[in-house]
């Protein structure tokens, strides 16, 4: 009994302290938040109420309208305060080069800190091991290696497009999105770890489903102050939540690399040998972690950054690519009649690198459903030095949001914005723009290693699905809307009826 009061104090004492920080990067960042243009800032919350209560697809409106009001005011960034937070929001391509073009200030936000459990690799590092890294991990998207995955992308696209004639034959409605995230999760898999999982025949695999817990999770936290508190989030049991979705995500990749490892092992036994030029991603992390050049830490980091960079990201860009085709039935036949003529209409055949290089009109759909459905809504950087940005002072400690949201809706690049138009990606209208004023694959020294691979995967793809059906959407065009998350998940999946073309 004695010992209760002093117990209670220690534990209110730690609860105190465990917001120290918070409390002091407050003041000094409410101090320079007040000094920049954004949204008025409320006692102590700052900005915070504005999020309140909005689920991850309400989120977006939030900071749009927010942009549209700052860019009538003439002002070039935004700004939002949250306890202990400042995030600074460029609106246009010149703004946000400040920050892309530097080559020191690559560091990720606060936001991605609940990321490094699970995904140390590529996108979290800086420094000398980042530049090692990337070197090292470059020649495996080269443009002469991206021609021997198109086995991988044919054969998986076909296995998704014969799933998907059931429901062309029933003419029952299809969320076409999971079928389409374990389509990409067995091209990753095959393609990038030389390993078939078959998730395609899993419809509750236990990786897609902590994939996205992950996810959701780490948005959450990122918009409730209360849980940057380490503490509150380990007392709400979301600690808990977050260490179990790891076990899973964690064991999954731990399989592949060992599956990987014992073929090796066997290709080893029977004399085979494939040349560094030659081989896949894990294939060469394998070699470098076996010659020391790799920690056993290091390989299957990297092994985890690329299997969820390599599936959730062109999974989102490929469903709301379905999504605005089904809503453009013209623009949806005028890809049809693309991909016929370069790729004749058999659908049987595969969808070879020279014929995928030849659809100009489907790369401009891609390009302009990116910018409208940006995949990656937003990236984060953390400033380590203060920097100006249009002669605003953002100081040191600052999150930069760079925003393919808001950027690829300003009006004053691309007019009416809510108008889906890929002609706004001929050459000639491209040029008339600031490069980074559209960046769906960020842009500088961290931009997206996988973008080639990307879009290569994602016209096979889509090439097989548009000729196989005709797509309508079973709900309004807003009826399912991007969450900001990690990727822009559509809120209610891509719900669309096939109709088969021959
Ligand atoms: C439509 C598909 C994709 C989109 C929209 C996309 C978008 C992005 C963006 C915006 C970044 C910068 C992140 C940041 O600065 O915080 C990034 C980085 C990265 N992406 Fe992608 N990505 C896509 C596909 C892929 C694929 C297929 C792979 C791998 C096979 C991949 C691997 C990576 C890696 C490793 C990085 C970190 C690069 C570095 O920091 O050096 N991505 N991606």
């Amino acid at each position: 009994m004695a010992l209760i009061v002093p117990v209670f104090i220690a534990l209110v004492a730690i609860y105190i302290l465990s917001f120290y920080k918070q409390i002091q990067n407050y003041f000094r960042l409410n101090h320079y938040g007040s000094k920049l243009p954004g949204p008025p800032l409320k006692p102590i919350m700052g900005n915070a109420n504005m999020l309140k209560d909005k689920t991850s697809d309400e989120m977006g409106f939030v900071f749009l309208e927010e942009a549209r009001k700052a860019r009538k005011r003439g002002d070039s960034i935004m700004r939002f305060v949250l306890p202990g937070k400042l995030i600074v929001w460029p609106l246009n391509g010149k703004a946000v080069a400040q920050v892309l073009d530097s080559t020191t200030e690559i560091h990720k936000g606060s936001d991605y800190e609940m990321f490094k459990p699970w995904i140390g690799g590529l996108l979290l590092l800086v420094g000398d091991t980042w530049k090692f890294h990337r070197k090292l991990i470059t020649p495996t998207f080269h443009f002469a290696k991206l021609e021997g995955y198109f086995n991988v992308f044919n054969s998986e696209s076909k296995i998704l497009t014969e799933l998907l004639e059931k429901f062309a034959d029933s003419g029952e409605t299809v969320d076409i999105f999971p079928y389409i995230n374990r389509c990409l999760l067995d091209i990753i898999c095959e393609a990038g770890m030389g390993t078939k999982v078959n998730v395609q025949s899993n419809h509750h695999h236990p990786y897609l489903k902590a994939v996205k817990g992950y996810v959701e999770l780490m948005m959450k936290r990122s918009t409730r102050f209360w849980l940057w508190n380490p503490f509150l989030f380990w007392a709400l049991g979301y600690k808990k939540q977050q260490m179990d979705y790891l076990k899973t995500l964690k064991k999954f990749t731990a399989d592949v690399i060992a599956e990987r490892k014992q073929a090796r092992e066997l290709e080893g036994q029977t004399g085979e040998s494939v040349s560094k030029r030659n081989m896949n991603f894990l294939d060469l992390m394998l070699s470098t972690t076996e010659s020391n050049g790799l920690t056993e830490d290091e390989l299957r980091n990297e092994v985890d950054t690329f299997m969820f960079g390599g599936h959730d990201t062109t999974t989102t860009s490929c469903g709301w690519m379905v999504w605005s085709l089904a809503h453009h039935q013209d623009i949806q036949q005028k890809v049809y009649e693309e991909i016929v003529s370069n790729c004749g209409d058999d659908t049987n055949e595969e969808i070879t690198y020279e014929q995928a290089n030849k659809l100009h009109y489907l790369e401009l759909v891609m390009k302009e459903s990116k910018r409208v459905f940006p995949p990656v809504a937003a990236v984060q950087r953390h400033l380590q030095e203060p920097m100006v940005i249009d002669g605003h002072k953002i100081p040191a400690g600052t999150n930069i949001a760079i925003a393919p949201l808001v950027l690829h809706s300003n009006p004053e690049v691309f007019k009416n914005p809510e108008v889906f138009d890929p002609n706004r990606f001929l050459p000639e209208e491209c040029a008339k723009r600031h490069a980074y004023d559209y960046i769906p694959f960020s842009a500088g020294v961290k931009n997206c290693i996988g973008q080639k691979f990307s879009v290569l995967n994602e016209k096979v793809l889509i090439s097989h699905i548009v000729r196989n059906f005709k797509i309508e959407p079973m709900l309004e065009l807003d009826g399912t809307r991007p969450c900001l998350e990690v990727v822009s998940r559509p809120s209610k999946g891509i719900p669309v009826k096939l109709t088969r073309r021959l």
